[in-house]
C-alpha cells in the first residue's frame, strides 16, 4: 500500500451550523408521512455547547434570537440536509481489501477471500494502515458510528481502536474468536480468547468514546467452551456488546445443526448461553424461525439488516415484515467485505429493493409493509442507536446528545440535482436521497462538533 488516506479534526468547535435540520424523534414505522416521528426545520439551526453535546436545534430565526447569535458564529450551510452522523451495525474492517471478490457463497467465500484477508493483521504496523484508511472510509460515507468486527488478532483490535480514538470516534468492536474450522493461523483457544479479551476490555472499554463488543464469529467456528467464555465474559462488565452472525445461509445453518444437534434453533445455540440479550447484535438473521424472532423480540437483542452482503452472497432476502411485526429492535448494516458498499445511501437503495422484493416472492402473507425514505433514514440513525442502547447519546438532535453529525448536498451529481427540481416532498427528498446518493453527498462531517479532515499520510 502506497499512501493511504489519515485524518483529523479541526481545533475548534462549532458553535452552530445553518441548514436544513433533519432528525427522527420515535420510530416512524411504515406510515409513508410520519408527522409526529421527525423534526425538520427548512431554516435551521443546530447549536453545540463547548464540549460538543448539542445544546439546541430548530428554526433558524427563533434559536438565533434565543441564543443572542452572531453571524461570525454560525456556519452556513443553507441548500444542505444536516442529520445525525449514520450509524452503521454490521462491519468487518480487516476485510475492506476484499470488498467485491467474485463468484462464491458464504461458506466458500469466507474460505477463499476473507480468512486469507485476515491472516495479514497479525502485523500491527499493517493493521494501522489499515484502520486508517477504513475510518477514513467510513467518516468520507457520513458513518460516524459502527459496530465493528476486527480479525482473530488482538492486534488487529489495538490498532483499530488506537486510531479511533485519535479521531475521538464512538465505536464498537472486538477481536473475533474462533477456535475451529478456520485455517490454523487464524485459530485461538477457549483459553488465549478469554485473556485477550479480557485485556482488550481492560485497556480500551469505555475509554473515551470506544466500546468493545465480544464477537464470537458464528457457531460453526466456535467450539461449546468458547462460547461458554465468550458468555462469561458478555455477562462480567458493564456495557459490553455481543455481536455475531445467525441464519444468513441455507448451508450455514445446516452445518450449524451438525455441529450443535441438540439446540432448538440456530439462535438459540447462542441464547444456551447466555448471548442473546440487550446489547447483543446479530448480523443478517435471513432464514430465521418464528421461534427465534419471537427469542429476539423477548430477550430486547437487535438485528443488523445488511442488503448488500445477502444479494451479493445470494444468501436470501431478510424479512423486513415480520421484524416490523413483532417490533424487533433493528439498525442497517453495511457489512463490507461481504457488503458491497460503505454507503448507508446505497445500504437503504438495497434494503428497499428486498423488502420489494420479498413482498414479491411472499404475496400471501398480505401486510404490505414497505421501507419509507423515513424509516431508511430511521434505520440509519435513530433505529441504530436504539439497537445498540446508545440512543442517550446519539441518533438525533435533542438537548444532550453528541455532537455527531453530517452536512449532505441533495444535488451532489447531476441526478441528484435534476431529480431533485422534480420533488414535492420531503419524503420524495428523502427517497431521492436514498436511491441516488452515495459519498459524493457527504460535503461535511462533524464529531462532537468539530470538523473532520481527510487528509493524507
Ligand atoms: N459469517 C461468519 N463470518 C462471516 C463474515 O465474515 N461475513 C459474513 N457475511 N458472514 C459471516
Ligand atoms: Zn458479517
Amino acid at each position: 500500500m502506497q499512501t493511504v488516506s489519515g485524518s483529523e479534526l479541526s481545533h475548534s468547535t462549532a458553535r452552530a451550523v445553518r441548514g436544513s435540520v433533519f432528525f427522527l424523534t420515535d420510530d416512524p414505522g411504515i406510515e409513508p408521512d410520519p408527522l409526529d416521528y421527525y423534526e425538520f426545520y427548512d431554516d435551521g439551526i443546530l447549536v453545540l455547547g463547548d464540549d460538543g453535546h448539542i445544546l439546541d436545534a430548530g428554526d433558524y430565526n427563533q434559536i438565533v434570537a434565543k441564543y443572542r447569535l452572531s453571524v461570525s458564529e454560525i456556519t452556513d450551510f443553507r441548500g444542505r440536509f444536516i442529520l445525525p452522523g449514520f450509524i452503521d451495525t454490521h462491519i468487518h474492517y480487516p476485510q475492506a481489501e476484499i470488498i467485491a471478490a467474485y463468484g462464491e457463497q458464504l461458506v466458500h467465500w469466507l474460505e477463499k477471500y476473507a480468512y486469507p484477508a485476515e491472516s495479514r493483521y497479525a502485523d500491527i504496523v499493517y493493521a494501522r494502515t489499515v484502520s486508517r484508511f477504513f475510518l477514513s472510509e467510513l467518516l468520507r460515507n457520513g458513518v460516524t458510528t459502527a459496530l465493528i468486527f476486527g480479525s482473530a488478532h488482538k492486534a488487529s483490535i489495538d490498532a483499530l481502536f488506537t486510531e479511533a480514538d485519535k479521531l475521538n470516534l464512538r465505536i464498537i468492536a472486538g477481536k473475533v474468536m474462533m477456535d475451529r474450522n478456520a485455517p490454523d493461523n487464524l485459530l485461538d483457544t477457549p483459553e488465549t480468547a478469554k485473556a485477550d479479551n479480557e485485556a482488550l476490555i481492560a485497556a480500551w472499554h469505555k475509554k473515551n468514546r470506544i466500546q468493545y463488543a465480544i464477537t464470537p464469529r458464528f457457531a460453526i467456528t466456535s467450539s461449546t467452551e468458547q462460547l461458554s467464555i465468550a458468555g462469561q465474559l458478555y455477562h462480567a462488565h458493564d456495557d459490553l456488546y455481543l455481536q455475531t452472525h445467525v441464519a444468513e445461509n441455507l448451508n450455514e445453518i445446516s452445518l450449524a445443526k451438525k455441529l450443535y444437534p441438540t439446540a432448538k434453533s440456530y439462535l438459540h445455540v447462542y441464547a444456551n448461553f447466555g448471548l442473546v440479550g440487550p446489547r447483543s447484535i446479530f448480523a443478517h438473521g435471513i432464514h430465521l424461525t418464528e421461534d427465534e424472532f419471537d427469542l429476539l423480540a423477548e430477550k430486547k437483542a437487535a438485528l443488523s439488516f445488511c442488503p448488500t452482503s445477502n444479494l451479493f452472497l445470494g444468501s436470501g432476502l431478510f424479512n423486513f415484515n415480520k421484524v416490523h411485526q413483532k417490533n424487533i429492535l433493528l439498525g442497517l448494516g453495511s457489512d463490507v467485505g461481504a457488503g458491497t458498499s460503505f454507503s448507508m445511501f446505497q445500504t437503504m437503495n438495497e434494503a428497499y429493493k428486498v423488502v420489494q422484493l420479498h413482498q414479491t416472492i411472499n404475496q400471501q402473507s398480505g401486510n404490505k409493509a414497505l421501507l419509507t425514505p423515513f424509516k431508511a433514514f430511521y434505520l440509519a440513525t435513530l433505529g441504530a442507536a436504539r439497537a445498540l442502547y446508545l440512543d442517550n447519546k446519539l441518533g438525533s438532535f435533542l438537548p444532550g446528545k453528541e455532537g455527531d453529525f453530517i452536512v449532505l448536498n441533495p444535488e451532489a451529481t447531476p441526478i441528484l440535482k435534476f431529480r431533485m427540481l422534480n420533488t414535492q416532498s420531503l419524503a420524495e427528498r428523502l427517497f431521492v436521497l436514498m436511491m441516488l446518493a452515495d459519498d459524493r453527498s457527504i460535503e461535511s462531517v462533524y464529531i462532537m462538533g468539530r470538523r473532520w479532515h481527510e487528509g493524507n499520510i
